[in-house]
C-alpha cells in the first residue's frame, strides 16, 4: 500500500507539475472469495458481463437507467492517434487467457528490452474482467467512508462502459480496465479526491464531471449513464485534461511501452526526466502495477516498495 505521507511529501515539493493525486489504494485488503451471487443474468450474457458486445460498440445495461441525471457534456473526443489504436475490441478473448496471478517488479523505461511484459503476454478481457470482478463488489466497503458494494447491474455497466470508451478512443480495453482497478478498485461510488484538481468516478480523472459521490451526495445506485461518462472522461479527456487515449499518443511510442509510458502519464502528467518510469512524481509503483495487473496479477501481494520506501528503489523525482 502506498504510504500517503510520503506520497504527500512529494506531491507538495511538486506541486506546480502535479495534475493527479496519488490513486485511492483502499480496495479489498485481502483476496475476495468468489462468494456473490451473480443472478439474475443478462440476456446474451453471463454474470452480468461479458455483456456481449458484438462489433456493436455500445450494449447498455437494460437493468439499470438509460440515463441518470442530467450531466454537462464535457468528455473529449480524444483517440489514440499512434499505430496500438484499436477501434475494434469485440473479441474479449483476446489475451492468453487468466494469465499469472503474481507481482513482479518492473524498473525501466517499458520496454520489452527492459524487462517488461510484451502484449503477447497479456491477458484476455473476459478473464481480467471475471478475475476483478470480486473486488469491484467488494471495494466501496474498503473506502474511507464505506458504502455500498457495487450492485450487479453496476458491474455489468463497467462492462459496457469500457467497451464503449473502447470503440470510441482506439485504447485497448484492457488498459482501461487495469487503471479502474488501480484508481478505484472498481468502486462506482468512490468519493472525489482533491490535491488541486478534481479527481472524480472510477478512474479518478481529470477534473470530469461524471461521479457518484461528491460533496456528500452519493448515488445509490449509480446510473449507467454516468457510469459510462466516468470511463469516457478518463479514456476520452475531459475539457480540463487528458484521458488515456492522449496519453498514449503523447508516449511516443509505438510497442507496448506506449501503454506502460501511458499509465505513468496519466497518473502524474509526465513522465521523469531519467526516462525511467517508476521514478517522477506522484504514485511510483503506478505503470508497474499496471503492467503486472495485464498479465494477470490480481490477489497476489503487491511486490513494489518504491511508494514507502523511495529509497531503497532509488527513486528521484525529477
Ligand atoms: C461489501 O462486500 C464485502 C465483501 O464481500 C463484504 O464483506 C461487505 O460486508 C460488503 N459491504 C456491504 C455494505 O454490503
Ligand atoms: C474544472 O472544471 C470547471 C468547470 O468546467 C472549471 O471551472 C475549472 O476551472 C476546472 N478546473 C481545473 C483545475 O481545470
Ligand atoms: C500527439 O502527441 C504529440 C506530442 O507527442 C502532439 O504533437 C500531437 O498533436 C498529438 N496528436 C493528437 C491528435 O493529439
Amino acid at each position: 500500500m502506498v504510504n500517503k505521507a510520503i506520497v504527500a511529501s512529494l506531491l507538495v515539493g511538486a506541486a506546480m507539475a502535479v495534475p493527479y493525486p496519488p490513486s485511492i489504494d483502499l480496495g479489498p485488503t485481502g483476496p475476495v472469495l468468489d462468494t456473490v451471487d451473480f443472478s439474475p443474468k443478462k440476456p446474451n450474457g453471463g454474470n452480468y458481463m461479458p455483456s456481449k458486445s458484438t462489433n456493436a460498440p455500445v450494449s447498455r445495461t437494460v437493468d439499470a437507467p438509460a440515463l441518470g441525471d442530467k450531466l454537462e457534456a464535457r468528455a473529449t473526443g480524444e483517440k489514440v492517434t499512434n499505430g496500438v489504436a484499436r477501434f475494434d475490441n469485440s473479441n474479449i478473448l483476446d489475451g492468453v487467457g487468466n494469465g499469472v496471478d503474481s507481482y513482479t517488479m518492473y524498473w525501466g523505461d517499458g520496454s520489452t528490452g527492459a524487462g517488461w511484459p510484451a502484449q503477447s503476454r497479456w491477458v484476455s478481457f473476459q478473464n481480467m474482467f471475471d478475475n476483478y470482478k470480486n473486488q469491484m463488489f467488494a471495494a466501496c466497503a474498503n473506502l474511507p467512508t464505506p458504502q455500498p458494494n457495487d450492485s450487479g447491474p453496476e458491474v455489468g455497466a463497467i462492462w459496457d462502459g469500457i467497451q464503449q470508451a473502447a470503440a470510441a478512443t482506439g485504447v485497448d480495453h484492457r488498459l482501461i480496465l487495469a487503471v479502474i482497478m488501480q484508481e478505484s478498485h472498481g468502486c462506482v461510488r468512490v468519493h472525489t479526491t482533491n490535491g488541486g484538481v478534481r479527481n472524480p468516478g472510477l478512474m479518478q480523472d481529470h477534473n470530469g464531471s461524471a461521479t457518484c459521490n461528491e460533496n456528500g451526495r452519493v448515488q445509490n445506485p449509480c446510473p449507467s449513464a454516468t457510469i459510462y461518462q466516468m470511463i469516457s472522461e478518463g479514456t476520452a479527456g475531459t475539457s480540463s485534461g487528458d484521458g488515456l487515449a492522449n496519453c498514449i499518443n503523447q508516449s511516443g511510442r509505438n510497442d507496448v511501452s506506449a501503454f506502460y509510458r501511458a499509465a505513468r502519464i496519466y497518473n502524474s502528467g509526465s513522465i521523469s526526466s531519467t526516462g525511467q518510469l517508476q521514478n517522477g512524481i506522484a504514485t511510483h509503483c503506478y505503470a508497474s502495477d499496471i503492467a503486472n495487473r495485464l498479465t494477470g496479477w490480481v490477489n497476489a501481494p503487491n511486490g513494489c516498495n518504491c511508494d514507502n520506501n523511495p529509497g531503497s528503489c532509488g527513486i528521484t523525482t525529477n
